[in-house]
């Protein structure tokens, strides 16, 4: 969506802003099943800081292998450490946010990995990526599942889990668009109607010769 933003819809004229800005009001919303309250209606402040800093033992998400600490080492920087966000929101909030309360994680998973850039006029939006090429650390694809994982329980839809294989999915680009998916058919696939071209032009040509006999 980001790109959307940035390459075309930050330049369409008012009124066809307003069009379709009227046209999705007036048009009942498609949901996934599993989608039974608004999107943005998920999650609460959280605190991680006081779990993952000090030095008691204890302490449960004492390990830079939790979603908490990764939370609080990767994200809670912009996000901050209750996730509420800058008081501005330009570092938006995690919780009442469609990012983190879909039935769908894919767009949490995206914006972790890929991040989200946009340049506009007057205003650069930037979250980094946590994949490669990144100008921060990079994080495996267990990291990134133990930070959604984090997110969703207390700032999302809880219900919504994520794995590893998820994220690796997702790095991958999700499923291939379907040009690329028919590609391997296509070359066997133009021979083939090549080959049916010509042997109808020679069935063709014969039967014009007959007739002409
Ligand atoms: C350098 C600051 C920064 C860091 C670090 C950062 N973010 Fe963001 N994040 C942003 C900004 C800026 C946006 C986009 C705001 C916008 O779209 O206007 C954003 C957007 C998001 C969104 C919403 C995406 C969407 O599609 O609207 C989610 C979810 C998110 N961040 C999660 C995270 C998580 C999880 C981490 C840690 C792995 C993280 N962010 C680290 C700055 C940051």
């Amino acid at each position: 969506m980001a790109e959307a933003v940035e390459h075309s819809l930050q330049y369409l004229p008012e009124g066809d802003l307003h069009a379709i800005a009227t046209y999705l009001k007036g048009t009942a919303p498609i949901r996934d099943e599993g989608d039974t309250i608004p999107a943005f209606s998920y999650g609460a402040p959280y605190d991680v800081e006081n779990s993952v800093r000090g030095r008691n033992p204890n302490n449960a998400n004492h390990s830079l292998d939790n979603g908490a600490a990764l939370f609080s080492g990767n994200c809670a920087s912009c996000h901050q450490p209750d996730g509420a966000g800058s008081a501005n929101q330009a570092y938006p909030s995690l919780f009442h946010n469609t990012a983190t309360g879909l039935r769908n994680p894919n767009n949490l998973i995206s914006a972790i990995l890929f991040g989200v850039q946009r340049d506009t006029a007057d205003h650069q939006v930037l979250m980094p990526g946590f994949s490669s090429p990144s100008y921060v650390d990079k994080l495996n694809d267990q990291q990134v599942a133990d930070i959604s994982n984090f997110v969703l329980a207390h700032y999302g839809n809880a219900e919504v889990t994520v794995t590893a294989g998820d994220v690796a999915w997702v790095r991958k680009g999700g499923h291939p668009p379907l040009l690329a998916r028919l590609q391997p058919m296509m070359l066997p696939g133009m021979i083939g109607a090549i080959i049916v071209l010509l042997v109808v032009i020679v069935a063709w040509r014969l039967m014009r010769r007959r007739r002409v006999d």
